[in-house]
């Protein structure tokens, strides 16, 4: 039986992202069984209700869940939504403190019922969680990562396919460091086919002008604060960002997605998480060691360290 068949995921966490991810796995058919745990069993039964009475439509994935741990019993990936999530106005980096004491004291007990899981964390801020689930499960860096910037990243890659006039599978583009206020794109990796960004052309003209490229890395940066304000939180999106990822593990396909793991002396940063792009397989994610930095885009990834530095300082992580 394939990977696949035979798997299962679970989600920590039933609110809007949790859920968009169990519905998404469900229509993807990412994994065999679907796991929904939350502490507010009320709402994880009803969740759960519904997404099962679609089930008809989605294939041979089931879904099940509750209040009680026992449902995240020997999961191959658990993915962690669970947490305070930002209020408009909120920066990512402000949740951190309430985030990491529910990691903190959730972590543990997901391990005893899941010891050789991949953990992938959702939950903000991501990359500061990560070096607390790392840290707090003494698991090795390529099993417990995040989202980190998968979901910029097709957020980006959206944005300029629009423009380019072309399929978004077709620009190859990334944006690394924090999921957060300090990440940046690798402009002077990104291409679309072979041909590099800014020599791009539409009938005969240059697309993309490099004084285009701060307003797009900001409309990109921004792109969370923009939904948020609208509708109160993102979940469609980081839900399928997610899956995405949990497609990768578990059908060891050895993709690149750039998610966010602790470096180790990668252009000199240690001790935090970052997102780079990234081996994604059944044995975790890995990151590409080569991927190429200007001296430029070097600074801005030690920039965005110091940042996530800072406030895993602060609170201890
Ligand atoms: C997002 O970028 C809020 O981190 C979440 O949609």
């Amino acid at each position: 039986m394939s990977a696949i068949e035979n798997s299962t995921l679970a989600i920590v966490g039933a609110g809007s992202v949790g859920t968009a991810t169990a519905y998404a796995a469900m229509i993807r058919g990412v994994a065999r069984h679907v796991r929904l745990y939350d502490i507010d069993e009320a709402k994880v039964q009803a969740e759960v209700l519904d997404l099962a009475h679609g089930s008809q439509f989605t294939g041979a994935t089931d879904i099940d869940g509750g209040a009680d741990l026992a449902h995240v019993e020997g999961a191959d990936v658990v993915v962690i939504t669970a947490g305070a999530k930002q209020r408009p106005g909120q920066t990512r980096l402000d949740l951190a403190g309430t985030n990491v004491e529910i990691l903190r004291s959730m972590m543990p007990q997901l391990l005893e019922r899941a010891p050789e899981a991949i953990y992938l964390l959702v939950t903000n801020p991501c990359d500061v969680l990560t070096v607390a689930a790392q840290r707090v499960s003494g698991l090795p860096p390529h099993r417990v990562f995040s989202s980190g910037t998968v979901l910029d990243t097709a957020r980006l890659r959206w944005k300029l396919a629009q423009r380019a006039g072309v399929a978004r599978s077709s620009v190859h583009a990334h944006i690394v460091g924090e999921h957060g206020d300090t990440e940046f794109p690798l402009w002077s990796a990104a291409t679309i086919g072979v041909t590099p960004l800014l020599e791009w052309e539409r009938q005969g003209q240059r697309v993309f002008e490099p004084r285009e490229l701060a307003t797009l890395t900001d409309e990109v940066r921004n792109a969370a604060y923009q939904v948020i304000a609208g509708k109160g939180a993102t979940n469609y999106g980081i839900g399928l960002s997610a899956v995405r990822i949990v497609e990768a593990i578990l059908r060891d396909e050895h993709a690149i997605l750039p998610v966010s793991s602790v470096v180790d002396d990668f252009l000199g940063i240690s001790g935090t998480a970052l997102s780079l792009p990234s081996v994604v397989s059944a044995g975790g994610a890995q990151p590409v060691l080569t991927t190429p930095f200007s001296d430029a885009e070097a600074q801005l990834l030690r920039s965005s360290a110091q940042t996530l530095l800072s406030v895993q300082a602060s609170l201890g992580v």
